[in-house]
C-alpha cells in the first residue's frame, strides 16, 4: 500500500483543501504516515499570505530533494496558494525540476487525475487555472470521513476568494474574486456530512460576511445549515468587520447551535492605518461594532488578527492598536509583522518600516494581548461551557475539545467514559484558566 504524507501551511482554508487531497488519496488506496521518510507521496500545500511562509517551502524542497535522491521513486507535489503566482512556478520550472506535480486552488478536485498523469508519463505536470470552474468542482466538495482530521467536525466552503483588495494583501490575486455557493448546494453537503457523522461545521470562506446568493444572505445560510438535524454547532471564518450586519448578530445571539466566538480581524488601531489598508472601517466603527456584538451576546469570545509595521505607521498608530487591544479584551489573537507582497499596493508604497522597528512593535504588541487572553480565560473559572470531545490521550487520561467559547478545554475522563463521550457535547466546568487554554471536569 501507497503512504502519503501532506504539510498544510496557512490558514482554515488550506486545511480543508488539504482533507479534500486527503480523501482524494484514501480514495486511491494511499494511506497516510506522519514521517515524510516513511511515505511515496509528499504533497506539500501553500501559502503566501507572507513572505516566511514562502522561504518555507524553497527551505524545505533542499531536503526533499535529498530524501529524493535517497528513496527511488518518491513523488512531490506541491499545491495551494503560492503555486496561483506564476513568478513561484517560473522558480519551479527552473531550480526545481524534479518536483513531480504543481497544482493550485482551483483545480484540486483534480489531483488523483494529475497524479495519474504523472505516473504514465514519468513527466513534471504543471496544471493552473486562473479562475474557479463552479460546474466541476462543485459536487466534489463533500469530504468523506477518510480525509477529516476529526472525524465529527468539517470545514464547508460557503463562498470563495476575495474582492477587498486590503491593500497589504496577496489573497484576491491567488483566490480570484468573490463566488458564494448556492445554499441549496450548501445545504445538501451539510446533509451529507450530518449522515456521515459530523456534528461541527466550520463555514468557511474568505469574507462569509459578504456571502450572497440569489439574494439569500449568509445570516439566512445560517439559519438553513442550522436546522439540519444531526448538526450540534456551526462555527465560521472569516468576517470582515465591514460586513458585520446587524441581521448577522441578530441570527448568531439566536441560534443556539451558533458558538458564540467571532473572529473579527482588525489589523490595525489606528484609523488612518486602517484607510492605507482599504478596510474601509474606522477604529471608531470597529469599537462600536464590538459594543453591538458584545450587547447581543454578553460573554462572546472575539478574536483577531493584527499587523504591526504597515507603511507608514508611526508609534502613535501603534498606541492606537495597543489601545484597541485593551478596549475589546480579545479572547485570541494572530499577531503579525507586516510582510510585503510583491503585486500588491502596499508593496509599492513609501515609508516602508524597518525591521527593527516592526520586530519590536511586534514584541510589545504580544506583552499587552497575551496577559489580556489569560485574564479572559481566568474570567471562565466557574462557569459550565459546551465542548465537544475532539481527542482523548489515553497516558493521560484527558479528554480534549473547544468549548462554544472556541477555546480548547482539557478535562479529565477514563477511557471508558471517554469512548462514550467522543464526538459529544459534553458539559464541563471550568476549574482553571490558563494562559491558552481551559482546564475543567465533567458536571
Ligand atoms: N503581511 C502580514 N500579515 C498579513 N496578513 C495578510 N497579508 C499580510 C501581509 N502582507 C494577515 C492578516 C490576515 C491574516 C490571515 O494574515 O492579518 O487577516
Ligand atoms: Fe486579504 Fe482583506 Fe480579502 Fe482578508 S478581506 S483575504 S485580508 S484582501
Amino acid at each position: 500500500m501507497k503512504k502519503y504524507k501532506i504539510t498544510t501551511f496557512g490558514c482554515q482554508m488550506n486545511v480543508h483543501d488539504s482533507e479534500r487531497l486527503a480523501a482524494t488519496l484514501e480514495g486511491m488506496g494511499y494511506s497516510k504516515v506522519e514521517e515524510e521518510a516513511d511515505a511515496d507521496l509528499v504533497v506539500y500545500n501553500t501559502c503566501c499570505v507572507r513572505e516566511n511562509a514562502e522561504n518555507k517551502l524553497y527551505g524545505h524542497l533542499g531536503y526533499l530533494k535529498t530524501l529524493r535522491e535517497k528513496k527511488k521513486g518518491l513523488k512531490v507535489a506541491i499545491c495551494g496558494c503560492m503555486s496561483q503566482q506564476d513568478a513561484v512556478i517560473e522558480k519551479i520550472k527552473s531550480s526545481y525540476r524534479w518536483v513531480d506535480i504543481v497544482f493550485g486552488t482551483f483545480n484540486l478536485h483534480r489531483f488523483g487525475e494529475l497524479l495519474q498523469a504523472n505516473e504514465e508519463s514519468g513527466r513534471m505536470i504543471i496544471d493552473i487555472w486562473k479562475e474557479h470552474d463552479e460546474n466541476e468542482s462543485a459536487e466534489r466538495a463533500f469530504v468523506p470521513a477518510s480525509g477529516r482530521e476529526v472525524k465529527h467536525k468539517s470545514g464547508v466552503n460557503v463562498m470563495y476568494g476575495c474582492n477587498n483588495f486590503c491593500s497589504y494583501c496577496i489573497v484576491p490575486y491567488v483566490r480570484g474574486r468573490e463566488r458564494s455557493r448556492k445554499p441549496a448546494e450548501v445545504v445538501a453537503e451539510v446533509r451529507q456530512l450530518a449522515a456521515d457523522g459530523v456534528v461541527e461545521l466550520l463555514l468557511l470562506g474568505q469574507n462569509v460576511n459578504s456571502y450572497n446568493s440569489g439574494g439569500v444572505s449568509f445570516a439566512q445560510l445560517l439559519r438553513m445549515v442550522c436546522e439540519v438535524d444531526g448538526i450540534e454547532r456551526v462555527r465560521f471564518m472569516t468576517s470582515h468587520p465591514k460586513d458585520m450586519s446587524d441581521e448577522l448578530i441578530a441570527a448568531m445571539a439566536e441560534l443556539d447551535k451558533v458558538c458564540k466566538s467571532v473572529h473579527l480581524p482588525v489589523q490595525a488601531g489606528s484609523s488612518a492605518v486602517l484607510e492605507a489598508m482599504n478596510r474601509k472601517y474606522s477604529k471608531e466603527d470597529y469599537l462600536a461594532l464590538i459594543g453591538r456584538v458584545k450587547a447581543a451576546m454578553p460573554g462572546i469570545a472575539i478574536t483577531t488578527d493584527i499587523i504591526v509595521g504597515f507603511p507608514g505607521e508611526t508609534e502613535e498608530d501603534f498606541q492606537h492598536t495597543l489601545d484597541v487591544v485593551r478596549q475589546v479584551g480579545f479572547a485570541g489573537a494572530f499577531t503579525f509583522m507586516y510582510s510585503k507582497r510583491a503585486g500588491t499596493s502596499a508593496a509599492s508604497m513609501d515609508c516602508q518600516i524597518p525591521e527593527d522597528i516592526a520586530s519590536d512593535r511586534f514584541n510589545r504588541l504580544i506583552e499587552v494581548v497575551n496577559p489580556i487572553v489569560y485574564e479572559e480565560n481566568k474570567a471562565r473559572e466557574g462557569v459550565v461551557v459546551g465542548v465537544i470531545a475532539d481527542e482523548y490521550d489515553v497516558e493521560r487520561g484527558v479528554l480534549t475539545g473547544r468549548s462554544d467559547c472556541n477555546r480548547t478545554v482539557h478535562f479529565p475522563a477514563s477511557s471508558e467514559l471517554a469512548g462514550q463521550l467522543l464526538g459529544k457535547l459534553v458539559s464541563v466546568k471550568i476549574t482553571e484558566g490558563k494562559p491558552f487554554y481551559l482546564l475543567g471536569e465533567i458536571v
